[in-house]
């Protein structure tokens, strides 16, 4: 019933796609929050997502669902997922899918309200599990409940399961918080994904930070394992984790039969102001590719008569070479790239434009080889009344994103500082604009920095200026689908 009324919904008030990201994945209409689910499955790439179609702010979460052959062309297909059971009735939170069998299982979180003792409002959460065959799910239940934790841990705060299979056996991890109100990501095991077993504590908050680690994900990676998670409310270090709700990664060692992870040290993901609740998926050609909601809880920006709030990241390849996390946007975008000009040893003092460099859905990227500068600012999505600067102070080593003027009518927090390093006295930035974000990658993808806007898409100038003298080569692509 809620699922019908759901898709009847969206077929009704679908916003029409000239008012939309050209190939980032936004929702037909309403909210839209974490990916979800991010698959392969008979051929095609499926995308999930936390849903709420009947308005612009969070509520009772659904799972849209979209699918691509190449993780830009998306086609919206009916809501897997609407609240509308017992055990989900109040949500139907983030998780995992997988193809087991030839069928496509969903694993999801189950959230139910109710008065606790005292008459204070109380959230269960619980493991769900639906399967499909790539268009219609079909729910099967709970599958892991908040009594099968160990004693002192949370049930209010159990959720986002991610399932993978190894060797005949399914691992599951989840959030959740321990005795302390601290965040960790719990690890069970199952003969079958019906029947679990509690594991370990994969990784904990302590001496770290945040409240309420979600999200996780873990898997193989360049000889180590990777744990990505999403902590709450987590304190800025230095240049690091600014965002407070965060998307954070450790490298480390997985000792299998032990159950345990010696991690490294955290490192924060993106550098941007709109990133959070990142996961990946292993392609069937080796890829490992991740994807992020490219929004912050804390900060919502949302033109008031705008009929849809959210959008994904581009899916980015993941790498490691020696021990530095590479990030690229995925390969297929470089089928799309039309209209090429390019500068060589192009020098900027003051301030410059060029003739064809300009848009706001291009790839546009800037390398400086050399001058002699402190500072250097590149504007895009300018025009007189608007721009989003990217400025390099090479003497601190950081690079300043500011979209104060980005079309915000609230002076909410809008820049943030990264260090970068140059490689061989050179930096080189590419720049991946879609009407309403602009996701810089630095270093061939050693950083990223992923930040939505929302200027009229008239103001698309761009403008290189600079204190001193400086000598930079530009590429610029229209982006055509
Ligand atoms: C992260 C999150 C998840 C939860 C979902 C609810 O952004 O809080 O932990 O499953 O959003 O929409």
């Amino acid at each position: 019933m809620n699922l019908a009324k759901a898709n009847v919904y969206v077929s009704e008030n679908t916003v029409s796609d000239g008012e939309k990201p050209v190939f980032h994945v936004t929702p037909p209409v309403g909210w839209m929050n974490d990916p979800n689910g991010f698959s392969e499955y008979g051929g095609k790439i499926h995308l999930f997502y936390q849903f709420h179609p009947y308005g612009t702010q969070w509520g009772p979460m659904h799972w849209g669902h979209v699918t691509s052959k190449d993780m830009l062309n998306w086609k919206n297909e009916p809501i897997a997922l609407a609240p509308d059971q017992e055990y989900d009735r109040d949500g139907c939170f983030s998780g995992t899918a997988l193809e087991t069998g030839g069928t496509h299982v969903l694993a999801y979180t189950g959230v139910v309200r109710g008065t606790g003792r005292n008459g204070t409002q109380v959230e269960f959460q619980n493991q769900c599990l639906a399967v499909g065959d790539g268009t219609t799910y079909e729910k099967k239940g709970l599958i892991l409940r908040g009594e099968q934790l160990p004693d002192g841990f949370s049930r209010n705060d159990f959720r986002d399961p991610k399932i993978w299979e190894e060797d005949g056996v399914y691992y599951l991890i989840a959030g959740s918080r321990g005795e302390k109100g601290h965040g960790q990501i719990l690890l069970f095991s199952g003969r079958e994904l019906t029947k679990w077993s509690y594991e370990s504590v994969l990784a904990d908050s302590i001496g770290i930070g945040g409240g309420m680690w979600e999200c996780p994900d873990f898997f193989p990676f360049g000889g180590k394992h990777m744990l990505i998670c999403s902590p709450q409310e987590m304190r800025a270090q230095k240049y690091e984790f600014h965002n407070g709700y965060q998307s954070i990664y450790f490298l480390g060692e997985y000792d299998r039969e032990r159950h345990e992870f010696k991690k490294g040290e955290p490192r924060s993901l993106d550098y941007g102001l709109d990133f959070y609740a990142a996961q990946t998926t292993a392609l069937s050609d080796g890829r490992r590719v991740l994807i992020g909601w490219m929004k912050s809880w804390q900060n919502d920006f949302t033109p008031p008569d705008r009929k849809w709030n959210g959008m994904m990241t581009l899916p980015r390849e993941l790498e490691l070479k020696g021990d530095t996390l590479i990030q690229k946007p995925v390969r297929e975008l470089e089928r799309y790239r039309k209209n090429k000009v390019s500068y060589e040893r192009e020098e900027i003092s003051e301030r410059k434009s060029l003739s064809g460099i300009r848009g706001r859905v291009i790839d546009l990227t800037v390398e400086i080889t050399g001058g002699d500068f402190r500072e250097f600012t590149i504007d895009v999505a300018n025009n007189d009344a608007y721009t989003t600067s990217y400025t390099y102070d090479r003497v601190k080593r950081l690079l300043e994103t500011d979209r104060t003027y980005s079309g915000l009518n609230c002076d909410v927090v809008c820049q943030r500082k990264m260090r970068v390093e140059e490689k061989e006295g050179r930096l080189k930035l590419r720049f991946v604009m879609d009407r309403d974000s602009v996701e810089m990658f630095v270093n061939n993808g050693e950083q990223v920095s992923s930040t939505v806007i929302c200027t009229p898409q008239e103001a698309d100038g761009i403008v290189f200026s600079c204190d001193g003298r400086a000598e930079v080569n530009i590429t610029k692509y229209d982006i055509v689908f």
